[in-house]
């Protein structure tokens, strides 16, 4: 993995110590057991079907490094909401395990994933704001359901972040008096109010028009910056990704196909991510989902 190596210079793994003791000093040498991973998430040969005579991810591994936003790419019904699902803890994998901040996910009480839960935020495609809240409303939604802070600190935070997304003159607004991309951006102030160490993003980028789409994906990068948050971001919007993501993995099939830093994925030979850097409709990924033999599906129209 590429981005394994130097992900410790951004998180915080192996830096006990450090500036204090200049010297090696076994006494205060870190606890192995204690340090923390460099990934924030690994999901570790994974397996998992709704329907378990049909599997939908079938082994797959991905790590996330601190401080990183890594994307995942595949054809449509590939398992990608699905992975996202499993790294929130809303699905268990029948088998192998998923790992954030170094616990497994499959182990932690309902109150132990709730409270992992309460760290990581989340942006989905079709994660609506409330519709008889004002943008200010919906940000402190949050506040008021998950802190017991006084209404004049939650105030401040609900400006704060309304402010991060540039929208701070738009907190009195109702839903239906944003545009699209505005209503992405009050969402992305929600997700991020309780300064999550995970953030991740299902299709942020989809409906938007070209200067709404870059204004989310400077966010998306600013944020992730300026907070010291990890992402993972979902999306079929390539050319956009690659100009903001650190590391791609590509999914097809439930697997793990191709990865590779936007670089490596811009000059890549390999035909599946060939297929989607160009976006060409046919190829490794079939246009068609699979069914039955399509004349006898019409023979069956036919006699019924
Ligand atoms: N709740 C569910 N119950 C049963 N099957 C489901 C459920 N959610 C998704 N699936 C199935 O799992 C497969 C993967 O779905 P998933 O939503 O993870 O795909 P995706 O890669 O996110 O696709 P898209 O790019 O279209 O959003 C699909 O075949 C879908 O029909
Ligand atoms: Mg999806």
């Amino acid at each position: 993995m590429i981005l394994q190596g130097d992900a410790g210079r951004s998180g915080n793994s192996g830096n006990f110590g450090a500036g204090l003791f200049r010297r090696y000093n076994p006494r205060f040498a870190p606890d192995p057991l204690l340090v923390p991973s460099a990934n924030l998430v690994e999901v570790d040969n994974v397996t998992f079907g709704y329907d378990p005579k049909r599997l939908i991810l079938r082994g797959i591994s991905l790590s996330i490094p601190r401080g990183r936003i890594v994307a995942i790419m595949g054809g449509s019904g590939c398992g990608k909401t699905t992975t996202l699902r499993l790294i929130g803890g809303e699905l268990r994998p029948s088998k192998g395990e998923v790992r954030v901040d170094g616990q497994s996910v499959r182990g932690l009480s309902t109150a132990e994933l709730y409270a992992l839960r309460r760290k990581m935020g989340m942006l989905f495609q079709f994660g609506a704001l409330f519709t008889d809240m004002t943008a200010y409303e919906n940000v402190a939604f949050q506040f008021k359901e998950q802190t017991r802070l006084p209404e004049v600190l939650i105030r401040h935070l609900v400006l704060m972040k309304l402010n991060a997304v540039g929208l701070r003159g738009a907190a009195d607004l109702m839903p239906s008096e944003l545009s699209g991309g505005m209503a992405r951006r009050v969402a992305l102030a929600r997700s991020i109010a309780l300064d999550p160490m995970l953030m991740l993003y299902d299709e942020p980028f989809t409906g938007l028009d070209p200067i709404s789409l870059g204004v989310t994906a400077q966010l998306i990068r600013t944020l992730n910056d300026a907070l010291g948050t990890t992402s993972i971001v979902v999306t079929h919007n390539v050319l956009d990704a690659l100009a903001l993501v650190d590391y791609v993995y590509f999914m097809s099939d439930g697997k793990v196909v191709a990865e590779g830093t936007p670089d490596q994925v811009r000059d890549s030979a390999e035909p599946f991510v060939r297929q989607f850097v160009k976006a060409e409709p046919d190829g490794p990924v079939p246009f068609h989902y699979p069914g039955q033999d399509y004349r006898s599906d019409l023979f069956a129209a036919a006699a019924a």
